[in-house]
């Protein structure tokens, strides 16, 4: 029998970057190193949860001791987060899900030629995972077994006209989800480093809680927010 916080709670971790194939050696990809994801599944494992892990493109491997589901493309991993978040306590989406994927794959290698024109991508939307899945959640109602508490990730930056607070609090009510750790990006706050500055927001308007340090103290944060949550009966 395990003990910590999280004892008994099954928490579902999406990490890493998608793959958007073009043809069977390209795709279209970004710069998520999965680190982020790592760390909170290593917290949660720390707290004594059960852990599903749903890995997208690392650069490094899963964590030993969790249940581990992988996928490529955002299609892929929306199929794979839902199946693991049926029956969870609580889905975090740390994952960077492509927004776009091209809108055709070619069987073949795209081949350069010198009489053809220069190919042109045409890219289309890819499902919102984290949207979707709270839809889905909404329609089921008291019935379902999808998880009470989801947790969003954000990455902004502050401009003129709005803080990256302001951002924050309003990709919180536009995806539905009950937490959402927002991620300030600017010059000197890079991806595949291993530091971090987050705010976390709370839908119920809870005080939101800073956190900075390495992606481990961002983690340890994020998964402390979660234990109250779920010991408050927030979710
Ligand atoms: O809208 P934005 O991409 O900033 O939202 C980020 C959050 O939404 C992350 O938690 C990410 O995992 C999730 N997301 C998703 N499906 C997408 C895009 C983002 O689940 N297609």
């Amino acid at each position: 029998q395990t003990a910590g916080p999280l004892a008994g709670k099954i928490i579902a971790v999406s990490a890493g970057g998608t793959r958007e194939p073009l043809d069977p050696v390209r795709y279209l990809g970004n710069r998520s190193s999965g680190r982020q994801g790592i760390a909170l599944a290593k917290a949660a494992l720390a707290a004594g949860a059960t852990v599903r892990f749903i890995a997208a493109h690392m650069d490094l491997p899963a964590p030993a001791g969790v249940e581990l589901s992988t996928a490529s493309t955002a299609e892929q991993l929306q199929q794979a987060v839902t199946t693991a978040a049926r029956g969870a306590d609580v889905l975090i989406m740390s994952a960077a899900v492509a927004d776009f994927r091209p809108a055709e794959y070619l069987d073949s290698k795209i081949k350069k030629s010198d009489d053809r024109a220069d190919p042109v991508i045409t890219l289309v939307r890819n499902p919102d995972i984290l949207a979707m899945l709270i839809a889905e959640r909404a329609a089921e109602g008291p019935a379902g077994d999808l998880p009470p508490l989801v947790v969003g990730f954000a990455a902004e930056t502050g401009d003129a006209d709005s803080s990256v607070l302001e951002y924050g609090a309003a990709k919180l009510a536009r995806k539905g989800c009950e937490m959402l750790v927002v991620n300030e990006v600017g010059e000197n706050l890079t991806f595949g480093t291993d530091k971090n500055t987050v705010t976390i927001l709370f839908a119920d308007g809870s005080d939101a809680v800073h956190a900075a340090g390495s992606k481990d103290e961002v983690a340890a944060s994020v998964i402390d927010s979660v234990a109250v949550a779920l010991r408050a009966g927030r979710a």
